[in-house]
């Protein structure tokens, strides 16, 4: 189990750099088996869910090489294999292999995807869109069994717009006869970083960002080509460091459009920020105000940022309110937070209420899931004193580079198993 030293307190100056998003990466790589032969996949963060992600490519006989922060990927000799569970349950993301080789081979064969522990996290939407294309699916014994003759292209309307239902029925579509609408689509911005890969291997997709997407298939691929999008959660993950702790802290490689909901939540709070092209400048903020937090889908404000920015409101004046809406097990981390002198109460399943400010002292804790220890990391580095993580592993499924970052711009931090 990894661990995370933090002594608190030390200002954030110099400046960071956002890695690629971890969330387009991790459906980039899988989508790769659609090209012809080869694809390139620049600027992809160094997590461990990527590390196992190379696995199942290596599985499946791809070679995957790393060239600078770019991954090669050569699918010349692309074979279909069961995906064991002991590769599925490493990661949520697995899950793209269905989309992606039930469009390349008619059949996929794979154990239950994993991923945090944040709600029960059904897949039944990607389930329901892949029968809708003529798909077969059997689970037998924690095993997906997808197989079609011929897939079709359709209209189909997804009751809920899920990021990943959204993409693997993307990739499915890719490799049906004629055209597939995917009605109430999710709009986020990873869902546009994967169409462009597949436009760019010569796939047609149309409407990629709004709520309705149309994919022409197509079995005549090009090599692929892309960059992966600055990730919007580490780039929000800093913004909040640099809101409690920053010392004219640059964080550079903002897209600010991906980032509109937390920069106008911060509007509200007090903080203040100067953007320039694509670097924001930010310093400590006194005399924060409480506000109300709902997660949504995007454009709302992030699930993934509701526990860091938790945080936050532990240093605002008065009471705020925080609503989850996307999971129902997302606030494991306020018991630790409350460990370290926050006053954090659950209201109902889905409803905080966060009383601040309030002085964090450093302690033991432990993260519980990858944003949840996010939240923590945050808390450690204004607390007083010392803050030990456990189960840091969890965080750096998602943050690339993340001590050594934090290391550059003064924070005082040090991993260890
Ligand atoms: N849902 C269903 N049925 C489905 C699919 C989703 O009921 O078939 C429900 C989920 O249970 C959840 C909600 O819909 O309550 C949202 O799920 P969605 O499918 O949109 O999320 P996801 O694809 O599982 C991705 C990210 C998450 C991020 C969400 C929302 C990846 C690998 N994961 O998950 O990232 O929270 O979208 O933006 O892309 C994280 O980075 O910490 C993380 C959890």
């Amino acid at each position: 189990m990894a661990k995370l030293t933090i002594e608190g307190n030390h200002p954030l100056s110099g400046e960071i750099k956002i890695s690629g998003a971890k969330n387009s990466a991790v459906a980039l790589l899988p989508a790769a088996v659609l090209a012809h032969e080869k694809s390139t996949i620049y600027n992809v963060p160094e997590i461990s869910d990527i590390e196992y992600l190379i696995d199942i490519m290596n599985l499946l006989n791809c070679k995957v090489t790393h060239e600078g922060d770019a991954l090669v990927v050569d699918t010349s000799n692309l074979q279909n294999k069961p995906i064991p569970e002991e590769l599925s349950v490493q990661m949520r993301a697995s899950y793209y292999f269905m989309g992606a080789l039930l469009a390349k081979f008619g059949r996929v064969e794979m154990s239950f995807p994993g991923g945090c522990n944040i709600g029960a996290r059904p897949i039944d939407i990607h389930i329901k869109g892949f029968e809708e294309l003529g798909a077969h699916v059997e689970i037998i014994k924690n095993r997906y069994i997808i197989t079609a003759n011929k897939l079709v292209g359709k209209r189909i309307y997804f009751d809920f717009p899920s990021v990943g239902a959204t993409i693997n029925v993307m990739l499915a579509a890719t490799g049906a006869y004629g055209t597939t609408i995917i009605e109430n689509a999710a709009t986020e911005p990873e869902i546009v970083n994967v169409a462009s890969f597949l436009m760019n291997m010569g796939i047609e997709v149309r409407g990629a960002g709004t709520k309705r997407i149309e994919i022409v298939g197509t079995k005549e691929t090009k090599e692929g080509i892309i960059e992966v999008f600055p990730d919007r959660i580490e780039t929000g993950t800093f913004i909040i460091m640099g809101a409690l702790i920053g010392d004219n802290l640059k964080i550079k490689g903002i897209i600010k459009e991906h980032n509109e909901a937390l920069l106008m939540k911060l509007d509200e709070i007090g903080v203040k920020y100067k953007i320039n092209n694509d670097v924001m400048t930010i310093s400590k903020c006194e005399h924060l105000k409480a506000t109300k937090i709902k997660t949504l889908v995007f454009p709302g404000f992030p699930t993934d940022l509701q526990q860091p920015i938790t945080t936050l409101l532990t240093q605002a004046e008065g009471k705020s309110i925080v609503e989850e809406t996307i999971y129902e097990n997302r606030f494991k981390n306020t018991y630790d937070l409350n460990r370290m002198g926050a006053q954090t109460s659950i209201l109902t399943l889905n409803k905080l209420e966060v009383i601040g400010p309030r002085k964090l002292v450093g302690t033991k804790v432990i993260a519980t899931d990858l944003r949840g220890g996010a939240s923590l990391l945050i808390a450690g580095l204004i607390a007083e004193g010392t803050t030990e993580i456990e189960n840091s592993e969890y965080i750096q499924r998602g943050y690339s580079n993340l001590v050594t970052k934090l290391t550059k711009v003064g924070a005082v931090i040090k991993a260890s198993e």
